[in-house]
């Protein structure tokens, strides 16, 4: 099996943890394990205090589980599983939807292992691509188009990563029919779900809305917990959970005993948890609503409709390669160049859930400045 190489964490083994000042992170603020122990109900706390280093089941923990499934409106526990991070379930959802010469739509640009896989697999991939001229808005015709007697999956990532834009809900109402008519899986990446900036706008999650919908989703994102490593795929479809799940043996085998039991914690507790992380990024977007109006001679953009990430294009007559360069080496400040997605044009993700942006935005207007 040939997998091309995975240029977003590739960008991100380079200068994750050597540059200063992170502006392209799509993490909400990461959280504390003191806050989140300060966080535990009696029942979790006991499970804390009690807690054994040993092997865990591997699903996940019943009550793990439990808390997952009431993020969702029609399931129940024996419909989640759990694994390490996002990205593991990724791979064990690829690795059961997809037989070679399936077909498989994308829509681009997005998180990149959800194209690469099932090319590594041996699909037939037809990507769709989003355009910044078209507001990265999705056409349903196009992907009605795209369709074939041969489609087995659709796969979606919404929020978009990067532009953080959303679906509509009557393209999201299209797609399940689309799929429905063809006998088709939409995997759906929901790992920026939660953050939407007008709570209201909120779709239902794909695996409530189609039976033969997986959603993906994890504690890494919206909650601040990439360190917990705790993803999951929740679905209708029990035979697809079962095999998914099956691959997870010749993986991770089953999930750290302390990051179960502080996800059964924080999601206990996610109200609190996802107010605080939306109170920053509500913050931020103000702050970069301003800066992009003062900058409008350097900068557009399409303001997202979800934290924590947006698209940004460069007006300014040099590359956006070079821009970037310059930054990171003149003020330590780092973006993520649109080629990390294969997006063509002169576009660059930010972020924008950390506390620390205000100052980084400050650094990366002096060095826009500079620019002019
Ligand atoms: C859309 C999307 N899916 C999945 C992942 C992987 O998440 P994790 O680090 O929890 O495995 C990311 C991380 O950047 C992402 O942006």
């Amino acid at each position: 099996m040939n997998i091309a190489p995975f240029k977003l964490e590739e960008f991100w083994k380079k200068y994750e943890f050597t540059t200063p000042y992170l502006l392209c992170c799509s993490d909400a603020e990461t959280w504390g394990l003191q806050e989140i122990l300060s966080l535990a109900d009696l029942e979790s706390q006991a499970l804390w205090q009690s807690l054994g280093l040993g092997y865990t089941e591997v699903p996940g923990h019943p009550l793990l589980r439990e808390e997952i499934a009431r993020l969702y409106s029609s399931l129940h526990a024996e419909n989640i599983f759990t694994f390490a991070g996002a990205e593991e379930g990724i791979y064990c959802a690829m690795r059961t939807l997809i037989k070679p010469g399936d077909h498989v739509i994308v829509i681009d640009p997005c998180y990149q292992s959800l194209v690469t896989l099932p090319e590594a697999f041996g699909a037939e991939v037809t990507s769709i691509q989003l355009k910044f001229e078209d507001q990265w808005k999705l056409n349903l015709e196009e992907v009605q188009k795209a369709f074939r007697p041969t489609t087995k999956l659709l796969v979606l990532n919404y929020p978009h990563n990067p532009s953080g834009m959303l679906l509509e809900k009557s393209t999201q109402e299209g797609l399940i029919a689309l799929a429905r008519k063809n006998g088709a899986y939409i995997f759906c990446d929901e790992v920026y779900r939660y953050l939407e900036v007008d709570e209201t706008s909120r779709l239902p999650s794909l695996a409530d809305a189609y039976e033969k919908g997986i959603s993906l989703n994890v504690m890494t994102k919206s909650f601040g917990l990439a360190g917990l490593r705790i993803g999951w795929l929740a679905t209708q479809e029990a035979n697809f959970l079962r095999e998914a799940g099956s691959y997870k043996l010749y993986t991770s085998i089953c999930n750290s005993a302390p990051s179960e039991i502080l996800a059964i914690i924080a999601l206990r507790a996610k109200e609190q948890i996802l107010q605080r992380n939306r109170n920053i990024l509500l913050a931020n977007l103000q702050l970069l609503d301003e800066f992009m109006e003062r900058n409008q001679k350097s900068l557009s953009w399409i303001r997202p409709q979800s934290g924590t990430i947006a698209v940004l294009k460069l007006l300014l007559p040099l590359s956006v390669e070079t821009f970037a360069e310059d930054l990171v080496r003149t003020q330590g400040v780092l973006v993520m160049p649109g080629s990390v997605f294969d997006l063509p044009g002169n576009f660059f993700r930010i972020g924008f859930g950390k506390k620390n942006m205000p100052d980084i935005l400050n650094r990366f207007e002096l060095h826009l400045q500079q620019q002019g």
